[in-house]
């Protein structure tokens, strides 16, 4: 029996036409890896990544070496995507040395991360919540002054491994102060997979309340409880266009040890097509990357969408 190679296209009335994949795979997949991968393999992941028509690939990380040992090499990275146009390649800058480290290099496109939480704000950045913003504001300023585009990711939008579930409240504060500090787009994080979908249009309805507009939000999944796509259908219902994922499923984070991969790449690339919404990703180009990518680090992928369509024979 031959499995389809495409989803039947039926579009869902009331959602987007386009939607920007903003991948994290080289990032966030690999930080979570324990052998550190070659340069030259995430190099070459990165531009299979491009190649299969992935607008947005978050390339790296400059951030101190001992917290994410396997993104030390950013500095020899970087230089090896000269080729690519480095707007499509944001990279997380935490403090004013990261921001140096990654104009230096040609940066042009940046994220700081921010939390929703105390606990995941001392566990990820050995600061406050209130202190971690201090820390972005001049780097957020002076990306701005360079013209570089700045993405606020916040982490723990939802619940938090220490702390439960996050108040909807305590979430928006955090997110608002990003804008104000002038974030252009936000990337709501639920790092350890445990909204459902009437927590994510709660959330989102009362971020447009606050004064947030749907089409500057970006939404970041991860599937520890097989909650993303769910999760990722109604944010697309509430008209979301820019989603977060990683290819073949791969993450987690260091400072979350219950989070699973994030949302992946195929399988939302599988429902956006089958909904008839555009991505401008080939999928047959994106699951031989991802194939090729677990061969590299040597497991399988926990993607469904990948495991299918790579046993097609
Ligand atoms: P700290 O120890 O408080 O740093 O760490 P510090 O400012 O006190 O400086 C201590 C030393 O580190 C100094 O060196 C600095 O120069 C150096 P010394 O003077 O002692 O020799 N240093 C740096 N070196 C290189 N690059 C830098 C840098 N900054 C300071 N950028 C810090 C604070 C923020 C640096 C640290 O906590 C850190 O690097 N954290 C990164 C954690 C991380 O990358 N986590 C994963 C990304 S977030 C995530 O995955 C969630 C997300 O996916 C969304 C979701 O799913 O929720 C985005
Ligand atoms: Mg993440």
């Amino acid at each position: 029996m031959t499995a389809p190679g495409l989803p039947m296209e039926i579009p869902a009335e009331g959602l987007p036409t386009r939607v920007r994949i903003h991948e994290v795979g080289a990032r966030d997949g690999l930080q979570n890896e324990q052998t550190v991968v070659p340069t030259e393999i995430k190099a070459e992941f990165i531009h299979r990544l491009t190649a299969a028509g992935l607008p947005t690939v978050e390339a790296t990380s400059f951030v101190h070496p001992k917290w994410v040992p396997q993104l030390a090499d950013a500095e020899q990275l970087f230089p090896l995507l000269d080729d690519l146009d480095p707007q499509r390649l944001p990279v997380l800058v935490p403090n004013e040395r990261g921001l140096d480290r990654a104009l230096a290099l040609g940066a042009r496109r940046i994220a700081v991360f921010g939390s929703a939480t105390e606990s995941f704000a001392k566990a990820n950045l050995n600061r406050t919540v209130d202190a971690a913003l201090a820390m972005f504001a001049p780097v957020i300023a002076r990306a701005k002054d360079a013209r570089v585009e700045v993405r606020g990711y916040l982490s723990m939008c939802f619940g938090d491994p220490w702390e439960g579930p996050v108040p909807v409240a305590q979430t928006v504060r955090v997110c608002r102060a990003l804008l104000d500090l002038g974030c252009d787009e936000l990337s709501l994080g639920d790092t350890i997979g445990v909204a459902t979908p009437g927590h994510v249009q709660t959330l989102l309805a009362a971020l447009n309340e606050a004064g947030v507009p749907t089409s500057r939000i970006g939404v970041h999944f991860h599937d520890t409880y097989g909650q993303a796509l769910a999760n990722t259908f109604a944010a697309l219902q509430h008209g979301i266009t820019t989603i977060d994922a990683s290819a073949g499923g791969l993450g987690g984070c260091p400072y979350a040890k219950s989070a699973t991969g994030n949302l992946a790449t195929e399988d939302l690339v599988w429902m956006l097509h089958g909904l008839g919404i555009e991505t401008g990703v080939d999928l047959d180009r994106l699951t031989a990357t991802s194939v090729w990518m677990a061969e590299a680090l040597g497991r399988p992928s926990p993607s469904r969408s990948l495991r299918a369509l790579s046993h097609k024979e």
